[in-house]
């Protein structure tokens, strides 16, 4: 059969040469409208330079009940973008086996985001810090052989770069990208890196140029950052983490000046003061960085929300990660910040047309007073009055107005004639919190004190470190040895009672002799190790002592954390008995993790009803190692809810068998706080208010972990205290 070739039709031609052209146009418009760049001035999304304002919201931090809330007030605030980490030891708890379920449902996070119409940048990390676990690495990463973390060291890198192609491939398959029509716009790799590779040196060096090639080489059609990196490799841009950053030049002139984590608050430890940062200050930080050609920042948090279980790092950050943030940990706006911030924003949007199309002009305006300009060749015009002075209020005077600048303050003009915002001029006041109560009935069942006969005991000569033990599965590792007194030589000394002194290298213990709680010691943020030194009761005969050494979160910054131990490591030494010091360092030690009622999950449904639970005058109160339980119907609306635990001691405290964390009722430093406050450059360092009180009070109950009915609340007490004093608190505006 003859196959014959006919020649178009005039008409076909036509038409295929539309459908071509069409073709060229779309890719065309295509790259043109989903393509995100940078210059020396900006980001460029869709080929379009931006003023881009960001907030962080970290995913696992809230419910996924409460995102959309959240993400709709970020937006009604007046942000671009969500900045959040990626939690790896969430995602990945055991090697090759990963979650992306619920409060880690990354994916279903960032689509709600997409859908309020917002960007992401998202920080991979896979080292994130954060006062996370760990920094967020997986605790099997560290029984990797060989492996150490954050440096040139092949395990490492091999894990890390694994992990971070999980996450971008995941996030390519589901179009995330903003080349792919997502919402991503930016990614991060690697942390603050700077400062590690300042103290190794060359494998610190040989590490970053490492990341840097191996993120790019992803391939994720979007810009990478590094943040506090000076020497963030082409194309990465390095970027800025401060309470100011005004004064941050990028790593090279073809880089846009950005602030990846404005500090308008700060963290909370247990023992530590509640932070707070004004809205005032925070306006004036981010303004300066603004009328200094900075285009993107971002609030680090937006939102900080709550160490959920054991997710808390330090050691010793709270279970309240809030960070006086503009959305408070239970999801409401904290005014004035909230309120003032999204009049801030406004005023920036808009002057942006003007920001993003020039370098400002400098002029003064008095002794302590300027005006930066930035007027456009197309006639747009934004200024920002700026007075310096800390304590003097001004009138300056601007074109043809005339201006009052408060002390320490910015007035930004977007028209450069009407002023639309000034940073010490805050509109809204503070809303009030109207606590609400509930009395419950509750039961106790009592924790054994360990013995060396339990089973998943072991035995070996000496201390062992206890994450290495624990792999992190519980808070909790008992150390027990025998002491005995008689024979010949041994003898007490008359009148007064042995000394006992246990060394760990944290982050808390408690001393039990033969059963009886003799005392507890603890560490701190900055100093984990701990020393507990007492007299003890011995008799002669067999004497057991057990000491209950527990972690409160796993360091998550400083230079090889992954090597720090915890637990007790000794020495652990007696004295008064015979005429000497006996070493008990090197004796037997019979080791165990973890309670009992945690191995029993007595703080589920099932497991709850596996032991015998007493109340009534039965109930036992301020007794340590004591696990309590109660019902309760959940209260009616659906304002945020909070547990009281300012009766109670140490431990964590389940709701329906989720844990919602770790409670302390550690006082609060009555001084030396730090950054608590901030006036301009002043730091207040003096503890503010509530001083001497509990750091943390209160303990958010997230509403869709209840049930209308029969909710099981238990809770685990270490030391003693009394549930009576236990209550419900709603949290109202
Ligand atoms: C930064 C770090 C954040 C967080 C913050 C303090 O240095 O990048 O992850 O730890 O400090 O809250």
């Amino acid at each position: 059969m003859d196959s014959k070739v006919t020649a178009p039709s005039s008409e076909t031609l036509r038409t295929t040469n539309v459908l071509f052209c069409m073709l060229i146009f779309l890719s065309w418009v295509f790259a043109a409208t989903a393509s995100v760049s940078y210059d020396n001035k900006a980001v460029l999304i869709n080929g379009r330079r931006r003023v881009l304002i960001s907030g962080s919201i970290h995913y696992p931090r809230s419910t996924p009940e409460m995102w959309p809330e959240i993400i709709q007030r970020a937006k009604y605030g007046g942000l671009d973008v969500i900045q959040t980490y990626v939690f790896w030891n969430g995602h990945e708890p055991s090697r090759g086996q990963y979650n992306f379920q619920g409060r880690y449902d990354l994916v279903r996070f960032i689509k709600l985001v997409h859908q309020a119409g917002l960007y992401v940048t998202l920080r991979i990390g896979p080292y994130v810090c954060a006062e996370w676990n760990l920094g967020g690495f997986p605790v099997w990463l560290k029984y990797v052989p060989g492996i150490a973390f954050r440096t040139d060291n092949e395990p490492f890198k091999w894990e890390m770069q694994r992990f971070t192609y999980k996450i971008v491939d995941l996030m390519k398959a589901e179009r995330l990208f903003e080349p792919q029509g997502g919402p991503i716009i930016l990614s991060q790799i690697e942390n603050e890196y700077e400062i590690v590779e300042y103290e190794i040196g060359h494998p610190g060096v040989a590490y970053t140029q490492w990341a840097a090639g191996m993120a790019v080489g992803t391939h994720t059609g979007v810009p990478w950052i590094m943040c506090k990196q000076g020497d963030a490799p082409d194309p990465i841009i390095n970027t800025c983490n401060g309470f100011y950053c005004e004064n941050f030049i990028p790593n090279r002139n073809y880089k846009p000046k950005m602030w990846t984590e404005v500090w308008g608050g700060w963290l909370m430890k247990f023992g530590g003061p509640t932070p707070y940062r004004l809205a005032e200050d925070v306006a004036f930080a981010v303004t300066k960085f603004i009328q200094n050609n900075g285009t993107y920042f971002n609030y680090y948090m937006y939102h900080g929300g709550t160490n959920f279980g054991r997710t808390s790092g330090g050691p010793f950050i709270t279970t309240s990660y809030d960070y006086d943030a503009p959305i408070d940990e239970y999801g409401l706006p904290r005014e004035p910040k909230y309120t003032h911030l999204k009049d801030l924003h406004n005023a920036i949007k808009q002057s942006e047309e003007a920001l993003v199309s020039t370098n400002p002009i400098i002029a003064s305006l008095g002794q302590k007073q300027e005006v930066h300009v930035f007027k456009s060749k197309s006639g747009v015009c934004a200024a920002f009055l700026t007075n310096y002075d800390q304590q003097y209020s001004v009138k300056v005077r601007f074109g043809n107005g005339q201006y009052d600048l408060p002390p320490w303050s910015i007035s930004i003009l977007p028209d450069c004639k009407t002023e639309a915002f000034n940073t010490a001029k805050v509109r809204k006041k503070t809303l009030s919190m109207v606590p609400w109560s509930w009395g419950f009935s509750w039961e106790s069942y009592n924790e054994w004190v360990g013995t060396a006969s339990d089973e998943g005991s072991f035995v070996v000569k000496g201390l062992k470190e206890q994450v290495s033990v624990t792999w992190d599965t519980t808070d909790y590792l008992w150390y027990m040895t025998d002491i005995t007194i008689g024979g010949d030589e041994e003898f007490l000394e008359t009148g007064r009672l042995p000394f006992l002194t246990v060394a760990s290298a944290g982050h808390a213990l408690q001393v039990f002799v033969n059963g009886q709680s003799v005392g507890n010691a603890y560490g701190s943020y900055e100093t984990p190790k701990l020393t507990f030194s007492g007299r003890v009761a011995l008799k002669p005969g067999v004497n057991k002592l057990a000491l209950l050494s527990s972690t409160v979160g796993l360091p998550n910054i400083g230079l090889h954390f992954e090597t720090w131990n915890a637990g007790v490591l000794g020495p652990v030494t007696l004295e008064g008995v015979n005429d000497g010091k006996w070493d008990l360092t090197k004796w037997e030690w019979s080791h165990k993790k973890g309670l009992e009622g945690e191995a029993l999950s007595v703080f589920s449904f099932k497991g709850s009803s596996s032991v015998k639970w007493t109340g009534g005058s039965s109930l036992a109160i301020k007794r340590p190692l004591t696990w309590y339980k109660t019902t309760f119907d959940a209260p009616e609306g659906n304002e945020p809810l909070a547990v009281d635990m300012i009766s109670m001691g140490k431990g964590e405290i389940w709701i329906n068998g989720q844990s919602i964390g770790r409670h302390w009722a550690a006082n609060k430093a009555t001084g030396g706080c730090g950054k608590c406050s901030y006036i301009g450059y002043y730091h207040e360092t003096k503890c503010q208010s509530g001083c001497g009180e509990a750091s943390q009070r209160w303990y958010h109950v997230p509403r869709s972990w209840l049930y209308p009915k029969g909710n099981l609340m238990v809770v685990f007490e270490e030391w003693g205290g009394d549930p009576r004093g236990i209550s419900l608190v709603k949290r109202t505006t």
